[in-house]
């Protein structure tokens, strides 16, 4: 009785690590080594769930701020950009970028490292923690497929894969 059991409970946890492997992509972007000194060009939020926005916001940022609502079970996180430094030039006029990693976005609380990375003048996204594990399977918003329906999709906003607008004081001394 008790072998069945363990059996059976082998099987299950075989399973479900099946399932987490093979199930969801993987990050496209590779995780970029040393981003932790990478210049900060802003300081952002991802908003809590209960957030209420201004009737005409656009449907762009209320997607934005929906899709990413369960982050920090839904009590939001400071959002950190950093750029690659090679590449600050490049991410101030939103490209065209150089190959490599270009930038990421560091929601502090939960420790999720967003990355976009350009390859031939393509974006390609990845999610990791702050060790470099990928985390793409924690969440469906994380894979790279879903990162594409703004950073590619939204064309007038995000040009060459970067959405966000730089804050410019950081480009001061240049
Ligand atoms: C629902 C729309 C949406 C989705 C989906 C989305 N993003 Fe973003 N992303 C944004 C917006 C808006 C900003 C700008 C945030 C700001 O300025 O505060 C941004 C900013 C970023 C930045 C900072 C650099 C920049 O300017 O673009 C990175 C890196 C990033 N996202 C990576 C990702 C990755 C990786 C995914 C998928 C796991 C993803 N994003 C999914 C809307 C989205």
């Amino acid at each position: 009785m008790s072998f069945t059991f363990r059996a059976l409970a082998r099987s299950i946890v075989a399973t479900a690590f099946l399932f987490s492997s093979y199930s969801f992509a993987d990050s496209n972007a590779s995780y970029p080594e040393g981003w932790e000194t990478w210049p900060v060009v802003k300081e952002s939020m991802n908003l809590p769930a209960d957030t209420v926005l201004p009737p005409d916001t656009s449907l762009f940022i209320q997607e934005s701020v929906r899709a990413y609502s369960w982050i920090n079970n839904g009590n939001g996180s400071p959002l950190t950009i950093r750029v690659n430094p090679e590449k600050l030039e490049q991410y101030k006029t939103h490209g065209p970028y150089s190959d490599g990693p270009t930038v990421v976005a560091v929601s502090e609380v939960q420790g999720i490292v967003w990355v976009t990375e350009h390859i031939g003048g393509v974006a390609i996204y990845g999610s990791y923690d702050r060790q470099g594990k990928d985390i793409t399977s924690m969440h469906p918003t994380l894979e790279p497929s879903f990162c594409q329906n703004c950073h590619t999709t939204y064309k007038d906003i995000c040009i060459n894969g970067t959405c966000a607008e730089p804050v410019l004081q950081v480009y001061g001394s240049k």
